[in-house]
């Protein structure tokens, strides 16, 4: 019989000892609330991003939006370029929505059912609310606790398919504790992250090693089953380079989309007619998950920017000095950075 008591007493002694206590968004001034807002900023930067580089980025946006109320009144501008350069902005825009409907509520939402409600909150993000903000039962399954659930239990399956995420959400509701909670699943974290890694795992030190069912199969390296690869594609994409004295064209991207409501040289169809005098200014690349984009940048005058020809999206000229103020993508950002070095 699987012993479940022992199994959460490992991960949380452990968690004791050898997890991290210290991440900011642990540090909580004293109301709940404030605590969970820190969460579900925290969770949300975190999901596609490493600890480290959300460290400084949860930071300043602290700083910026110290509560619900503040993220929910600001302008969309300020929010898109404190997000500036961590990725998927879908994220920050969801933050913005549901910061927005929290504000509407008389308290923050604190079952997993009501926060399933808020915009952008999944049962990732609501069990880590539950769990890290409230200490109370909060299943979580992230890529961390899906890479430690299947070596444990030598689960196979394709991963992020309907049939392995049903099981281990149904393992983590069973695991999970109802009390420190908190412990519990800040542990499964910090083991996926430090110990049971993805390359060179540290089985040597990990708490679970003794029932580890891929370890005792001397099979840790099968789990969790590797993706089948994909090529990723390559596309093209078009930019106009406008400018007038020192100031640059800038338009604001279509929301939804990729680089949703961030500012950005215009883009074009490829077989724009306004490419047809154009030269060619410059070419960057960024990797996206599931393309690569190979932009081009062509230059064409101010006059040549035929009005017929425009979108309809907010525009503006942005002087070098201005342009720390704007939400830009980050491969852009650079792009101009080398271009209008002095
Ligand atoms: N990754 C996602 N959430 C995390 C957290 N709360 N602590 C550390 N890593 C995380």
């Amino acid at each position: 019989m699987f012993d479940t008591e022992n199994f959460q007493q490992q991960v949380i002694s452990w968690q004791q000892s050898h997890g991290r206590n210290q991440l900011p968004w642990q540090q909580s001034a004293g109301e709940l609330a404030d605590a969970a807002y820190r969460v579900l900023v925290s969770e949300l930067m975190l999901q596609q991003t490493q600890v480290a580089t959300v460290i400084p980025y949860f930071q300043r946006w602290l700083e910026a939006f110290p509560d619900i109320n503040t993220l929910a009144r600001a302008d969309e501008d300020e929010v898109m370029r404190l997000w500036q350069g961590l990725g998927y902005y879908a994220r920050a825009r969801n933050l913005h929505k549901a910061a927005k409907y929290l504000a509407e509520l008389p308290e923050f939402p604190a079952s997993l059912a009501e926060l399933l409600q808020v915009p952008g909150v999944g049962r990732y993000t609501a069990g880590a609310i539950m769990s890290f903000a409230f200490d109370q039962y909060g299943p979580i399954v992230d890529g961390n606790v899906r890479r430690l659930y299947c070596r444990y239990f030598a689960i196979s399956g394709v991963p992020h398919s309907t049939t392995l995420e049903k099981q281990l959400w149904q393992k983590a509701h069973q695991l999970t504790p109802t009390s420190q909670s908190r412990r519990f699943s800040q542990g499964l974290l910090d083991l996926g992250a430090t110990v049971c890694k993805a390359r060179q795992p540290l089985c040597e030190q990990c708490p679970l090693a003794a029932d580890c069912q891929a370890l005792l199969q001397n099979r840790v390296s099968d789990f969790p089953n590797a993706k089948a690869k994909k090529a990723v594609p390559s596309k093209a994409g078009s930019f106009l380079w406008i400018s007038q004295g020192d100031a640059i064209l800038l338009q604001k991207r279509p929301s939804p989309g990729i680089w949703g409501a961030l500012w950005c040289l215009p883009q074009v169809a490829d077989d724009s007619p306004l490419l047809a005098g154009a030269k060619l200014h410059g070419e960057f690349s960024h990797q996206f998950t599931h393309y690569k984009l190979n932009a081009q940048i062509w230059q064409i005058s101010a006059e040549q920017y035929d009005v017929n020809l425009r979108q309809a999206a907010p525009e503006i000229w942005a002087k070098p000095t201005e342009l720390a103020m704007l939400g830009l993508p980050a491969p852009l950002k650079i792009y101009l950075a080398a271009k209008l070095q002095p």
